[in-house]
């Protein structure tokens, strides 16, 4: 194939999070400068103004060999910036552009730099209604929030449903799922081991619960319906505690497994309740959907209070970070600002 990338600023540099391996499954992390000349080819060369930081990145800047397979290597699956240069009709330089999932920031450096280049088909436009940081501080957590909340309205739950619960509601995707469905006019149950959050679920329209309330260790594989389904990003024995307390009819939508990959329980929930469970990945949006996604984020989804769910960091704060979010110590977003 022929390589279509924009050579012009090749000798330019630029400030990124460099992950390298430090010994026997060590790996550290530090700031380096680098040349856009060292970025992949890509038609379309992005000057980053804004990352965010996901799970996802956390364990790619930790080495994990499920995410990052090459290393050094740049992590940050979210970028949002202007076009620098492109090879492509569809984008022009100057223009506002928000790169998002593909392979960015797994095996292709991502946002933690300030350029990033990608293929033209990786490049979507601004979404209308939200600035560069808002987009970010939305980022794949907001966005598979997003997906998470259209699949339960997909299936037919509706707000006179009965009430949602989402679990691990203090984090990333946890909070825009709470903000997103209260918004949307569900009741919603936000469960936390965070006590320390309850005021601000609250204000996101959540009504916080102890986590260790859904973590049911009786072993029966029915339990009272209290739920008509839920968001769940944790995974494990609190999954499945939801999908035993669901009641018929009802579904749940699981996209994460910050708790465990794990899932042991019968198939009552399924056959005797008729209980759905809803399976979210995002890398499996279709342009379609993913379009009519951000439009809602843009507009009646977009939370009220934005600003409030996610704080900016420099790169250079990114580290405790990424340790804070690995211990689940996270609440909200953190925006990672590549302005300098
Ligand atoms: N399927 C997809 O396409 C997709 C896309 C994005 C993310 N994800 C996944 O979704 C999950 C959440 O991502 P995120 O970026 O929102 O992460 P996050 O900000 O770290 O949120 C995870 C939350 O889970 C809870 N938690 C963490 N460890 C726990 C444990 N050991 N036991 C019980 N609860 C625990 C904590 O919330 P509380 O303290 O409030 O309980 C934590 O804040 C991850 O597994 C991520 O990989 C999947």
């Amino acid at each position: 194939m022929q390589d279509k990338s924009p050579t012009r600023m090749d000798s330019a540099s630029f400030d990124t999070l460099w992950v390298e391996a430090a010994g026997a499954e060590k790996f550290q992390r530090r700031i380096i400068r680098r040349h856009v000349g060292d970025l992949p080819p890509g038609e379309v060369l992005v000057r980053v103004r804004y990352s965010s930081l996901n799970y996802k990145d956390a364990l790619s800047a930790s080495g994990n060999p499920g995410v990052t397979r090459h290393y050094p290597h740049t992590p940050g699956i979210d970028a949002a910036g202007e076009v620098a240069l492109s090879a492509s009709l569809d984008f022009k330089p100057g223009e506002p552009v928000v790169v998002m999932g593909f392979d960015l920031g797994m095996n292709t450096p991502g946002g933690f730099g300030q350029y990033v280049r990608v293929p033209a088909a990786w490049v979507r436009k601004l979404p209308e209604g939200l600035t560069l940081w808002e987009s970010m501080a939305i980022g794949t957590a907001g966005f598979t929030a997003a997906i998470c909340a259209y699949r339960l309205e997909e299936y037919g739950l509706r707000p006179g449903s009965g009430e949602l619960l989402v679990t691990g509601a203090s984090g990333g995707v946890g909070s825009f799922a709470v903000s997103i469905l209260a918004r949307d006019g569900y009741s919603v149950a936000a469960a936390t081991g965070k006590p320390e959050q309850y005021a601000w679920l609250e204000r996101l329209g959540g009504k916080p619960i102890d986590r260790e309330e859904i973590d049911d260790r009786s072993g029966r594989p029915l339990l009272s319906g209290r739920w008509a389904g839920g968001v769940d990003t944790v995974g494990g024995n609190y999954l499945a505690t939801l999908l035993r307390a669901t009641r018929p009819g009802g579904c749940v939508a699981c996209c994460g497994n910050a708790a465990s990959p794990e899932l042991h329980l019968t198939v009552f929930p399924f056959i005797l309740r008729g209980v759905a469970l809803l399976g979210v990945d995002m890398a499996t949006t279709s342009p379609e959907q993913s379009a009519e996604l951000w439009r809602r984020l843009g507009d009646r989804w977009k939370p009220q209070h934005l600003d409030e769910m996610a704080r900016t960091v420099p790169l250079a704060g990114l580290d405790a970070e990424i340790e804070r979010i690995l211990r689940g110590g996270q609440a909200g977003r953190v925006v990672v600002s590549l302005e300098n």
